[in-house]
């Protein structure tokens, strides 16, 4: 069987075999993440956080475990049902686009782990900072922790295979019109499947011009976890703070 859809991200991220493929995302990692931003911004405790594409909540949830009132929102419907196991007095989940406003605001917002740029129709990359601006209240501080681009494309591996719980994923990376490609298949439960990641291949540039369009200000971009500069060829992470 092939799947194919107009909007990737929409079919690919709800099914189970994207959580597979992905089961080894570092949670001590994260977290090291949280302490170092949350530290930098100097949130209070208690302080408002949206949690913007949250997947299953693994930064929401430590937020929370900080002190924080932490909304996560998702598109994938799977994810927050997953997330939402681990709801609280102060944590709550919502299927929702980022490319909409929230309607609420919040101390800080965060989107994490380059969940941006996915989407076809590209003004809603533009929609999507509009609708963090909207979000940020007086003092609010904007986070985008994305990919650093040029690096990645340094360092593509064209083709590797990956097996995990029994299943072998064939993954074979390419840059093509802007955008960096994963395309994916595999079997499972006696199907062929097919799916394909496709993140525009944003770099500093691209969203210093997407901030003035929205009409916020980059503060500071840090270039990994530990909260080091950003260097263009040789960081890992471009990751963005914004008012
Ligand atoms: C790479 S994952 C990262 C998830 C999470 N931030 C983490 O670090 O585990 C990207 C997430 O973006 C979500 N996503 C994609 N398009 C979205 C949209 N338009 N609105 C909200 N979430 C979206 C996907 O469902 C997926 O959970």
């Amino acid at each position: 069987m092939t799947k194919s859809t107009e909007h990737w991200y929409a079919s690919w991220f709800d099914t189970p075999y994207y959580h597979i493929l992905y089961k080894d995302r570092d949670y001590t990692e994260a977290q090291t993440f949280m302490d170092n931003l949350t530290d930098y911004l100097n949130l209070p405790e208690g302080a408002k956080i949206l949690d913007l594409a949250c997947g299953k909540g693994r930064h929401s949830v430590y937020l929370n475990s900080l002190g924080y009132q932490v909304t996560g929102v998702d598109l994938s419907e799977q994810s927050i049902t997953h997330a939402k196991q681990f709801a609280n007095e102060t944590l709550d989940f919502k299927v929702h686009d980022m490319s909409q406003p929230y309607p609420e605001t919040f101390d800080a917002v965060f989107n994490l782990f380059t969940s941006f740029g996915y989407f076809d129709d590209e003004k809603c990359n533009l929609e999507t900072i509009k609708a963090i601006k909207s979000e940020l209240n007086t003092y609010g501080f904007g986070v985008i922790d994305f990919m650093n681009t040029n690096f990645i494309i340094e360092q593509l591996i064209p083709e590797d295979t990956k097996t995990v719980d029994g299943i072998t994923f064939h993954q074979k990376r390419s840059v093509k019109e802007g955008y960096i490609i994963k395309d994916i298949s595999f079997e499972a439960d006696g199907q062929h499947f097919e799916f394909q990641e496709r993140v525009k291949a944003f770099t500093l540039k691209d969203f210093e011009l997407l901030f003035e369009k929205a009409g916020v200000h980059l503060l500071d971009v840090f270039g990994d976890y530990k909260l080091n500069k950003y260097h263009s060829q040789t960081s890992e992470r471009m990751i963005m703070i914004f008012k």
